[in-house]
């Protein structure tokens, strides 16, 4: 009898807003919720945002906001996104709630009672961005992080420490132990011989950082925010709040990237050792979507807006995409063109196709209804493969391999389809004695469909309530067992209802010509558009602050082209003097490339990169908008400008 099942994501940082990579393990998260609740578990599914810290405290004053406020704003955007994308999440923790301070002030206390926590000082070298320590090295030799690169801040105050070198040996044997504890394989042994290496304690408080969860013990110390977040796993499930309901749940499956697979499977699980409370069942480090084989991230600005995604290419092609391209635990590229090459070959063409002639020709021949099966070529061994099918998404599901069991789904598409053209049933539709043998073609592609439609609902939802009902089937596709699915005739004699054409084909200019568009709106409506306003009407009024925040600089154009299939649009790279940044600007039917190099120009230097047609432009080339067309025209200067300088 299947028991519980808890599983969680991990918890965002509020200091930006969700980018692709979030929403992916989001993604896969919700589809194993899924289909362990069709496999007759009791699951739950938590998500929740990382709103305290150094990173939260200073993107929000930047921004000009509390931290509260830039956590609530952020924290509205995840879970209108996670809504959107079809997260059906059970549970979902906020660090800031009452509940969660509870949750670990609990953990602290334990840990000290238990002799893991002591005061010291620290003295060493942090990452903001990771929220990690760097090196202990001296003050006078600055190190980058060994994590993401970045420079890193020197940091000595007192501190709190937890003594993490005092679980290296229960680690280990935790790992030996529990081979599946770590997820992949691979990730497992880099994380076992990084523990070998030897623990050095953790400082687990800041005393100069007022954006946290004060020390039960000295609220002159916040908690340090990995040992804040990770604790979200157990408030979230009601560890402190309702401890039936913990215990109930409590281990949980935590799904990461492996950016932090260490923070959860070393630091992690030595608090809970040092609460005395259980590890978790298992911690699966997953790998980075890429853009042009680089990590996509916010920072890079080479990363693509879940909204605009979905907006555009909507959230079952998203999910669909994410779980067949990426082979769980391995690094992935991610372009528009293959998402719109996996719709077009496996869902326009193989299972689109594989509905819409089956319901279409049950209509026609059958009068709607679903004939008993009778006898034609290929059917036992398309029962067989249903079957095997059947088999192998499960352990196929069960090991997080999910592109193998979509393979597996997609080798019995292939293979009615295949099925039906051999048996030529438009042929056989005219001869009365040859009724047998399409009774029978339309009888195993309708049950094939039923089974496709079962094996598919945890992964597209949507889609597979869609060819429930095309089927004539009434109630949810997310109600039946997967642990029962098999080959049945249960169709036979039912009224199919069919539909519409499930997925339309795309086409992939079109589809980047419309994120162009929405990402196009969506800056507009972010920046607010002065450009919007009639011409005679100034806009508002600003203060010589709110000016000074636009860097605007000389900058010379080096290289300018075209950009393939977008009229308006030049490539442009500049030099700023310090640094060469590329540029698209919506000028090419002004001017011709080749005239603009050499160029001086004036530039937007702080404007956020966005994404035209798969390209970043960093900045924005400032020109006037003259006539009713709009025509650009550069701002130029009469005298000499050296590149870089700033206009004020
Ligand atoms: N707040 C911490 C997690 C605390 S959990 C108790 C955090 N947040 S994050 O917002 O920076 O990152 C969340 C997740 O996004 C991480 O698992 C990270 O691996 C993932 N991704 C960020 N960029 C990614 C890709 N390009 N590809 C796939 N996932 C990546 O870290």
């Amino acid at each position: 009898m299947p028991g519980t099942f808890y599983i969680t994501t991990p918890l965002y940082y509020v200091n930006a807003p969700p980018h692709l990579g979030g929403m992916y393990t989001t993604i896969v998260a919700d589809t194993i919720a899924r289909y362990k609740r069709m496999m007759g578990f009791d699951v739950k599914l938590l998500c929740g945002t990382d709103e305290h810290g150094q990173k939260i405290e200073r993107s929000a004053k930047t921004q000009g906001i509390s931290p509260k406020a830039l956590a609530d704003r952020v924290y509205t955007q995840y879970s209108d996104l996670w809504k959107a994308i079809g997260i059906e999440y059970d549970e979902f923790i906020r660090t800031t709630e009452p509940r969660h301070y509870k949750a670990v002030a609990e953990m602290y206390t334990r840990a000290k009672a238990n002799g893991y926590v002591y005061k010291g000082s620290y003295s060493g070298w942090y990452c903001v961005s990771c929220e990690a320590y760097a090196s202990e090295s001296d003050p006078d030799t600055p190190v980058d992080c060994p994590d993401c690169g970045r420079k890193t801040e020197w940091f000595s105050e007192e501190s709190y420490f937890f003594k993490l070198s005092a679980f290296q040996d229960r680690l280990l044997e935790l790992y030996e132990k529990k081979p599946h504890f770590i997820r992949p394989e691979s990730r497992r042994n880099e994380i076992a011989s990084f523990v070998r290496g030897g623990l050095k304690d953790l400082s687990i408080s800041r005393a100069t950082l007022k954006w946290g969860i004060p020390l039960p013990d000295d609220p002159s110390h916040v908690v340090y925010v990995w040992f804040d977040a990770l604790a979200g796993y157990l408030s979230g499930i009601g560890f402190r709040s309702d401890d039936a309901r913990f215990s109930k749940y409590w281990p949980a499956v935590h799904l990461v990237g492996k950016d932090i697979l260490r923070f959860h499977a070393v630091y992690w699980p030595a608090f809970l050792m040092a609460a005395g409370l259980e590890v978790p069942a298992s911690v699966f480090g997953h790998g980075w979507w890429l853009f042009k084989d680089e990590k996509m991230s916010k920072s890079r600005g080479n990363t693509f807006d879940p909204y605009v995604l979905n907006e555009v290419l909507g959230s079952e092609l998203l999910r669909y995409f994410c779980l067949r391209e990426m082979v769980f635990g391995q690094d992935c590229n991610f372009a528009v063109e293959s998402v719109i090459q996996r719709y077009n070959s496996d869902l326009a063409n193989d299972l689109g196709n594989l509905l819409s002639r089956t319901t279409a020709m049950i209509s026609k021949y059958r009068g709607g209804r679903v004939p008993a099966p009778g006898e034609a070529k290929g059917d036992a061994d398309v029962r067989e493969l249903a079957g095997r099918v059947i088999e192998s998404y499960r352990k196929h599901f069960d090991d997080y391999s999910f592109s193998r069991a979509l393979e597996n789904v997609w080798e019995l598409i292939a293979r009615v389809n295949k099925y039906i053209v051999e048996n030529e049933p438009w042929a056989i539709a005219e001869k009365p004695a040859e009724a047998k043998k399409l009774d029978s073609v339309l009888f195993h592609a309708a049950e094939s469909l039923r089974l496709i439609a079962g094996l598919l609902a945890p992964v597209v939802p949507k889609t597979a309530q869609n060819l429930w009902e095309q089927l004539g089937l009434e109630d949810k596709v997310s109600g039946i067992r997967l642990d029962e699915i098999r080959w049945t005739q249960e169709l036979a004699g039912r009224a199919i209802r069919g539909g519409a054409s499930l997925f339309p084909r795309l086409d992939p200019k079109e589809v980047l010509k419309k994120i162009d568009s929405v990402n196009e709106r969506k800056s507009d409506s972010n920046v607010g558009t002065p450009e919007n306003l009639p011409a005679t009407n100034v806009a508002p009024q600003i203060t010589i602050d709110d000016f000074s925040k636009v860097d605007l600089r000389v900058a010379t154009v080096v290289e300018a082209e075209r950009v393939k299939g977008a009229d308006k649009l030049l490539r442009l790279l500049v030099d700023l003097g310090f640094e060469r940044r590329q540029i698209l600007a919506g000028i090419a039917l002004a001017y011709q490339p080749e005239s603009l190099i050499g160029r001086k120009v004036v530039i937007v230097a702080n404007l956020q990169p966005r994404k035209l047609r798969g390209l970043e432009s960093n900045g924005m080339i400032v020109a006037a908008s003259i006539g009713p067309e709009d025509k650009p025209v550069l701002v130029g200067f009469h005298e000499d400008v050296q590149n870089g300088a700033r206009l004020k």
